[in-house]
């Protein structure tokens, strides 16, 4: 689409109906970023438990000790979704809720606080959609190797199990995993996330035993309900070069974040960058094992990331590298650019044949950080948030005119919260939460999705 087009029709502002009616939209959060009571009624430590507790991984060491302090203020947070008309919220499970270490014993005050919250959002007229894996690994578990130590698919498959029996008479729709990418990379070979691990032997057993994990929880999950519609949300990120002398690290960086996951899944084999090194720790059935037709694909999309070549702080010689200077850059300094969005939606679609397919494909995740601050009046003029989720929903808009199976959308993300390795500091939320008083407070942008969704 031209560029004239474009401006004319963001000054037009995008609309509901310029989508399918069945479209699904919604908002998004995960356990660990807003539940607090991180060793309340028995649960068990967490790998972000554990990462955060230890001084200097997390900026000004914050930690989801409290959060947003979901768990004793849920019932205001649903509220806070039917208010706003939102019909459809994706939250995640704390494995450590429910099975305090990783397997054996369950504990019933978990189980009782996710019945009561999906029977609060029934009861509110909104639809769960759970990811049953967003990253917060019980410690226990990480003590016996986590996702290097290929009996996780095994514990996995359990948890997966236990989560669908347990819950799967009133909620249909599941993710299985969040962002394998970001937990293989940023966990297991950079170190920056929990459980802080690197290097490429922990990167490569993490990532195969995550493809499995991924495609063997799905097998249960469908087998113990058929008519559940079951996804798992992956990241989509176009990575070019920073500059000419970082073309040959590119393509890693493309893999790190997305044909190391996709490939598997759509393939059922690793890029060729990967293939021999990966092989080690892979037994013969495998390919079969990790290629797999899910319900739905989840994308989740923030920005283009740079590849640099940098072989003292990279792995397989790949870094983050630098956005150019003039482009528009959200505070998170992630850049801002719809297009890009949709083009890489289309890469997407075109590589792995998602339109012969009919692959359902649903945007799991999508939003932007800005230092959102209260004025004088006590309101929140994020309108920064409002002009980027136009852009975004523009292209979005654009792929589905052009036959991509793209059938939802949910915002990143309901409430300001626990930014992982970046702490508080980064709020991406449609509602303000202040954090001494865990005050909540809706910003322009929430108003506008309630209109939008009118
Ligand atoms: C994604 C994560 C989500 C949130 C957003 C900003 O990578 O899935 O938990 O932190 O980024």
């Amino acid at each position: 689409m031209n560029s004239i087009k474009k401006d004319l029709f963001v000054m037009s502002h995008i609309k509901k109906s310029d989508f399918p009616n069945d479209f699904i939209w919604g908002t998004a959060t995960a356990a660990y970023q807003i539940e607090g009571a991180w060793d309340k009624d028995g649960k068990g430590e967490s790998i972000w438990d554990r990462f955060c507790h230890e001084e200097g991984n997390i900026l000004n060491n914050d930690t989801g000790d409290i959060a947003c302090d979901h768990y004793h203020r849920w019932e205001e947070d649903l509220d806070l979704l039917k208010k706003y008309n939102i019909e459809n919220y994706r939250l995640s499970i704390a494995w450590a809720r429910i099975y305090p270490k990783g397997t054996g014993e369950i504990n019933p005050a978990g189980v009782d606080f996710y019945n009561n919250l999906i029977d609060g959002m029934i009861e509110r007229g909104i639809t769960p959609w759970i990811t049953i894996y967003h990253w917060d690994l019980p410690q226990a578990l990480q003590d016996r190797g986590g996702w290097t130590n290929r009996e996780i698919v095994n514990w996995f498959k359990d948890y997966t199990a236990t989560l669908i029996k347990l819950f799967g008479d009133r909620v249909k729709n599941w993710m299985i995993y969040n962002e394998p990418s970001v937990q293989a990379w940023l966990g297991y070979g950079l170190g920056f996330n929990a459980p802080g691990l690197k290097g490429e032997e922990n990167y490569l057993k993490a990532l195969h035993h995550i493809n499995l994990s991924i495609a063997e929880g799905y097998r249960v999950a469908k087998a113990m309900l058929p008519d559940g519609y079951i996804g798992s949300s992956y990241t989509l990120v176009p990575t070019p070069p920073e500059s000419d002398a970082d073309r040959d690290v590119a393509d890693n960086m493309f893999g790190f974040w997305n044909t190391n996951h996709f490939d598997p899944l759509f393939k059922g084999e690793y890029p060729k960058a990967i293939r021999e090194q990966i092989s080690q720790y892979m037994k013969d059935g495998d390919h079969e094992l990790i290629k797999v037709d899910l319900d739905f694909v989840g994308i989740q999309h923030y920005s283009t990331i740079y590849a640099k070549m940098d072989n003292k702080n990279g792995l397989f010689g790949t870094f983050f590298g630098k956005p150019p200077a003039d482009v528009k850059l959200t505070d998170i300094g992630w850049e801002i650019n719809g297009s890009y969005f949709g083009d890489i939606i289309s890469w997407f679609s075109d590589n792995y044949n998602l339109k012969q397919k009919n692959q359902d494909i649903i945007i799991t995740e999508n939003g932007a950080a800005f230092f959102d601050e209260l004025n004088e009046s006590g309101e929140c003029d994020d309108q920064h948030r409002i002009d980027y989720l136009e852009e975004y929903l523009l292209s979005v808009k654009n792929c589905i005119d052009n036959n991509i199976p793209l059938k939802g959308y949910f915002i990143w993300s309901l409430l300001d919260n626990f930014e992982w390795a970046e702490g508080y500091k980064m709020r991406f939320g449609l509602v303000h939460v202040d954090y001494k008083s865990l005050v909540r407070t809706p910003k322009k942008s929430i108003k506008w999705f309630k209109g939008f969704l009118e």
